[in-house]
């Protein structure tokens, strides 16, 4: 054992090292076990191209940037890589874009494939539509389990000089395994903190491409970076996406939607750098609970009508869902509302999380004086941008947690705040600061309010970094989704 692990390690080096050409046995490089896929299934798989030919896989972080594996790039100069989006097949179709930057690692280790994630930024937006979508990354407090299912996709392990990319996607479905489990199926040695593994026992676990996503639950866990094909007992080993978050998040200069999807799915607005509010200046607040317990903020449109965020209550089951309303304090007094009906907007996509919105129908009337609904936009009315808008929340859970919390935020238009996280759709605008003077940029509670001058125009929906790097929140945007609200609502 002791002579046979290093060749396997030099062997690995050979497979997957682009820049060395090749001479091996090539059915080691076919997918095995894997079925036919289309990418409408699997839209954040994208192909990586060197000099128009398969090389790797990669993924959609936003429509700037994509995630692959170091190894993949050797000496490669961004002139010569080229990525194919949207399509299913690896020879035809989709949107070609060029590379602009290749960002290695730089601790990358082509001996011991440590640190083997590379970020490409591309030269051209992609465009995102069928089968072009980006993927969510896990926060770095998201954990899996041993023999948890993902997904592996690829167009199969390619050589330079080999064939070897299958015609059309494929996809597998393998089995997680912790740093932890996986080390000791490689005696103790090569497997280190940054790295996971996929696959069971004698199974084969050589599917997807070098530097492509392996995905649970919609989140990427895992990049495509070593292993022995097929071998027994050797599962496939994967970079670990939340051990590189800080470099990812670096190059990408943080402007990645944060995930809703931690394992708790609670999801995570607050007030920051905000001040005390009285429920009687902002009257239309409510909080949405769970079981009794606060979970997201609501606003109240109507004696009977409330709006949130679709990303609060999918998942939730609507009759454990509740309100309450008219009142300061987060978890305490006000009056306990019964939802009726919860309706999330048909189209909210929580890949992008955009039709960020549901309202809520209770089931009897508020009848708590100091609870007023607010006003909906106008008729085919636009969000004012460069106002000052009111967005209200619960802060964090510490100092004054449980005290509702005002900040007052300028409105940015869709186009300014594109240029910071160049993911917007027409469904979504910002409010707050780019920039890391303000602290005052933070978003209210998720599902929660941004109003102006008593009229209702954002819904909190996600954003990035507010504390530390000043991105601007990003919001529903009300006008636009206003339809939806009074087909539901029936609301003039
Ligand atoms: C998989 O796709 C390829 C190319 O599109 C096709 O030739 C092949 O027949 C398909 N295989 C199956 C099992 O559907
Ligand atoms: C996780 O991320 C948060 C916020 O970015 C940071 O404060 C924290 O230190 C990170 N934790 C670990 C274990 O890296
Ligand atoms: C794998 O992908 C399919 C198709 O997108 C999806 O339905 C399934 O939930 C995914 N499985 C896991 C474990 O994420
Ligand atoms: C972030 O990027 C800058 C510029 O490329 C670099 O100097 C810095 O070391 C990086 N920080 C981290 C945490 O990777
Ligand atoms: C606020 O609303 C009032 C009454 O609806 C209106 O008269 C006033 O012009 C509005 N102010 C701003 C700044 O839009």
């Amino acid at each position: 054992m002791k002579l046979a692990l290093p060749v396997i390690l030099v062997l690995f080096q050979i497979y997957f090292s682009l820049a060395t050409p090749l001479n091996l046995e090539q059915n080691r490089y076919t997918i095995v076990g894997g079925e036919n896929a289309s990418i409408l299934d699997y839209p954040y798989q994208v192909e990586v191209l060197y000099s128009n030919s398969h090389s790797c896989g990669g993924s959609i972080l936003n429509n700037k940037f994509i995630l692959s594996a170091a190894h993949c790039f050797g000496s490669a100069q961004a002139s010569d890589i080229t990525i194919r989006a949207g399509s299913s097949y690896s020879a035809s179709g989709g949107q070609i874009l060029q590379v602009k930057t290749i960002n290695a690692h730089p601790d990358y280790d082509p001996y011991t494939q440590e640190n083997d994630v590379a970020v490409l930024e591309l030269a051209t937006d992609l465009t995102y539509g069928p089968g072009v979508a980006p993927i969510e990354l896990p926060s770095n407090t998201t954990t899996f389990v041993d023999d948890q299912a993902a997904n592996a996709t690829g167009w199969g392990y390619t050589v330079r000089y080999g064939p070897y990319a299958a015609a059309q996607l494929q996809h597998i479905t393998v089995s997680l395994l912790t740093t932890e489990t996986c080390r000791s199926k490689y005696y103790n040695k090569y497997l280190y903190d940054s790295m996971i593994c996929a696959g069971e026992l004698g199974k084969d676990t050589c599917t997807g491409d070098s530097g492509g996503p392996l995905v649970s639950g919609g989140l990427q866990f895992g990049i495509v970076s070593w292993g022995v094909c097929g071998a027994d007992g050797f599962p496939g080993v994967y970079a670990k996406v939340t051990y590189y978050l800080p470099f990812i998040y670096n190059i990408t200069n943080n402007c990645l939607p944060i995930s809703f999807k931690t394992k708790n799915p609670i999801p995570d607005g607050r007030v920051v750098g905000g001040q005390k509010a009285s429920i009687e200046d902002f009257p239309y607040h409510l909080s949405l609970l769970f079981r009794g317990n606060h979970i997201c903020g609501a606003t109240l449109i109507d004696k009977k009508w409330a709006l949130t965020a679709a990303h609060c209550v999918q998942g939730f089951d609507k009759n454990l869902l509740s309100l309450r309303a008219g009142t300061s304090i987060r978890n305490a007094d006000g009056q306990i509302l019964r939802l009726k009906n919860a309706v999330i907007h048909p189209r909210y996509a929580s890949s992008l999380v955009d039709f960020d919105i549901a309202i809520l129908e209770l089931a009897e009337p508020v009848t708590i004086p100091n609870a007023k609904p607010v006003d909906l936009p106008k008729e085919g009315g636009q969000v004012p941008y460069g106002v000052m808008a009111a967005v209200t929340g619960w802060g964090a859970m510490d100092e004054d947690g449980d005290y509702l919390q005002v900040v007052y935020l300028p409105t940015m238009s869709r186009e300014s705040c594109m240029r910071g996280y160049g993911i917007l759709t027409q469904r979504m605008f910002c409010a707050g600061y780019f920039g890391s003077e303000n602290k005052d940029s933070c978003q209210g509670d998720s599902g929660g309010p941004l109003v102006v001058n008593g009229t209702i125009y954002g819904i909190v929906s996600w954003g990035y970094g507010c504390t530390k790097k000043g991105f601007p929140g990003v919001y529903a945007n009300v006008p636009v989704l206003s339809r939806f609200i009074k087909k539901v609502s029936n609301l003039k």
